[in-house]
């Protein structure tokens, strides 16, 4: 039996952050030799909300450095861009059609989202987890590693893709398979650093609430010393009081690579003064790898094109067998 496959994506909005880095993309290249895997740089779902059409590929290209930088290996990897590959779009209208928009009218982060745009909600907005469902099925995904804010839009692609084979198929699996999440207990939540209450968003205005993974040591110096923190002396995990404290002390543990027990026994007594220039040093040191492997690939910008040129050839391929299939499913006439 052949390896596994996964598929996952980030959305191609400015820079990546560290809740994009280790809620996803550090446990992609953890488990990278394990799977065939699939990363795309989803920019179809960055136009959901406005955007710069100046910026788009630009920053397209940028995930998909920051891919590599990260550590994602070609050897067992596949990246490319979504909207290179027009199966993703019509797949999304074929699930249009199966999916009650009861479904989607219940989503959580639709209703976040749409929150934020006030007046500026577009169609796009309230389709973001159909074509994500269609990303994840087109490539017959085994298991999808994300962060926890994505876990009810992966049982929508289970809802969505079992219906299809209900309707349509003759049993599980007949015409789409139904994906797993993974998702991580550590790291799948990373919290803002002005708010340990809320979740570390690439939407939120304020600059000082995310370390992006291409701040300069200043950036992250300052953004670290300016973080919301409390009066209490001593710091510990796993209090509700507490949500700055907890957040920042699985940040060191995260970026530094100890464990939970060694964190807490190190840091019981600390007081901020004693614990931010550290957690400050540890995020430097453990982005600048990154940032170093980040600058030698944009410097090589046709090795990047190749790169996305050989991803999207191998994608599309396997895109188009299970478009057809399920084109077939539904009742479509071929092309002549
Ligand atoms: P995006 O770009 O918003 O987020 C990319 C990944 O980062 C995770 N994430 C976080 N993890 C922990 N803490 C946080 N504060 C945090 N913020 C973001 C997200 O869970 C995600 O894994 N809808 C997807 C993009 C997508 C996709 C797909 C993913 C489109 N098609 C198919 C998997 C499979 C998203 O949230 O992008």
């Amino acid at each position: 039996m052949g390896k596994q496959r996964v598929l996952s994506g980030v959305q191609p909005t400015g820079n990546l952050h560290l809740g994009n880095y280790l809620g996803a993309i550090r446990n992609w290249v953890e488990r990278q030799y394990e799977y065939e895997n699939f990363f795309c740089v989803v920019d179809l779902h960055a136009i959901t909300v406005p955007h710069d059409p100046a910026q788009l590929a630009a920053d397209t290209y940028t995930i998909a450095a920051l891919y590599l930088a990260c550590g994602i290996d070609l050897e067992n990897s596949t990246i490319f861009v979504q909207s290179h590959i027009p199966a993703h779009s019509e797949l999304t209208w074929l699930l249009n059609c199966l999916t009650p928009l009861a479904w989607l009218d219940d989503m959580v982060q639709y209703k976040e989202k749409a929150l934020k745009q006030g007046e500026n909600v577009n169609a796009g907005l309230l389709d973001y987890p159909v074509l994500m469902a269609a990303d994840i099925l087109l490539y017959d995904a085994d298991k999808v590693p994300v962060g926890e804010d994505q876990k009810q839009h992966l049982e929508l692609t289970r809802d969505i893709a079992a219906r299809l084979n209900y309707l349509y198929g003759n049993g599980e699996n007949s015409v789409l398979k139904l994906p797993e999440p993974d998702i991580r207990q550590v790291g799948a939540r990373v919290m803002s650093l002005t708010d340990g209450t809320k979740k570390m968003s690439k939407s939120e205005p304020a600059e000082g609430s995310r370390i992006n993974l291409l701040d300069s040591p200043e950036a992250i110096q300052r953004k670290i010393k300016r973080c919301k923190t409390d009066p209490t002396r001593g710091l510990w995990f796993d209090d509700p009081e507490r949500p700055e404290c907890h957040n920042l002390l699985s940040l060191y543990m995260l970026l530094s690579g100890k464990d939970k027990e060694t964190v807490a026994a190190e840091c019981q007594d600390m007081g901020w003064g004693q614990f931010k220039p550290l957690l400050a040093e540890t995020t430097v040191e453990a982005l600048k790898p990154i940032q170093q492997k980040y600058q030698e690939i944009v410097r090589d910008r046709g090795y990047l094109e190749s790169v996305l040129r050989q991803g999207r050839e191998k994608a599309a391929a396997i895109a188009e067998q299970t478009l057809q299939r399920v084109r077939d499913a539904l009742g479509f006439s071929r092309p002549l």
